[in-house]
């Protein structure tokens, strides 16, 4: 995929919620209410809900992709309860690797997550790396340094043109943000945006990482996004809690439409 312009993209990430009898309507109702020209929309539902938000989603007009929210480092394998990313293909286009949450109560560690980014681009499927720092890493004065040594650990190890190519997207998400009601501010988190691409410059990245997508996390709502995408480093959200409210979701996507416009990308 060759790319000129980076994509305005707002990601939902519904965590552990919804069910697959209430997904579809929900994803409905969300893709009806955010169609708005050159903002790329994507559905993170929970894995058992995927199917019931394509089938929903195929007969809406507006594409809107779906995604996973995590998938196994391992091609298969003895690994009960897991799903690979050969299981997921025909039923999601995009996956979220490394959120903090699972960092966190799974112990992900960078080395895995670089794993499980080679397995995504093998199947073909977009990849959106979350990255960020703690609050005391913050408040030590280390969240660059943190989210380099991230990008280095898991993204290191790969070939840039093959994740380049995949169309690799990079959240920001300071962990300290996550469904805590607190955000960044939008300097901050443009400051983190250029760490992320000043970083994958430095892994070999195609024209110094200039191309790479990087979306603000933690705490976006319809109030707090224009603080975001009005940082013209800034090319999108990954939304949690606001991304179940389909008013939420229009605000949020009307806001990216806006950066969208002034980009010129209309498509
Ligand atoms: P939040 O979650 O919007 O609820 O803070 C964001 C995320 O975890 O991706």
């Amino acid at each position: 995929m060759i790319r000129t312009m980076r994509d305005v993209i707002v990601a939902a990430n519904w965590k552990m919620h919804t069910t697959p009898a209430d997904a579809g309507e929900l994803a409905l109702v969300i893709a009806g209410r955010t169609r708005v020209p050159g903002v790329i929309r994507v559905i993170c539902p929970p894995f058992v809900c995927l199917a019931a938000v394509g089938r929903a989603l195929a007969g809406a007009d507006g594409d809107v992709g779906v995604g996973a929210q995590n998938l196994h480092h391992e091609v298969q394998g003895a690994y009960t309860g897991e799903v690979s990313a050969a299981m997921l293909v025909g039923l999601a286009t995009w996956v979220i690797i490394g959120h903090s949450e699972r960092r966190r109560d799974a112990g992900e560690t960078d080395e895995l997550i670089g794993r499980k980014l080679g397995r995504a681009v093998d199947a073909a499927l977009r990849p959106i790396l979350c990255v960020g720092e703690q609050l005391e890493e913050r408040e030590m004065g280390q969240a660059s340094l943190v989210v380099r040594r991230q990008l280095q650990g898991a993204v290191g190890p790969h070939d840039p043109a093959r994740l380049s190519a995949a169309g690799l997207v990079i959240a920001y998400e300071p962990v300290w943000a996550i469904g805590t009601g607190r955000t960044a501010s939008g300097a901050d988190a443009a400051t983190m945006a250029g760490v992320v691409r000043e970083t994958m410059g430095e892994l070999g990245f195609p024209d110094h990482g200039e191309m790479i997508p990087v979306l603000y996390g933690g705490s976006v709502t319809s109030s707090a996004i224009d603080e975001f995408m009005a940082e013209p480093s800034i090319d999108g959200a990954l939304v949690g809690g606001a991304s179940l409210k389909p008013d939420e979701m229009a605000g949020i996507v009307a806001r990216a439409g806006v950066t969208a416009a002034a980009r010129g990308q209309t498509g």
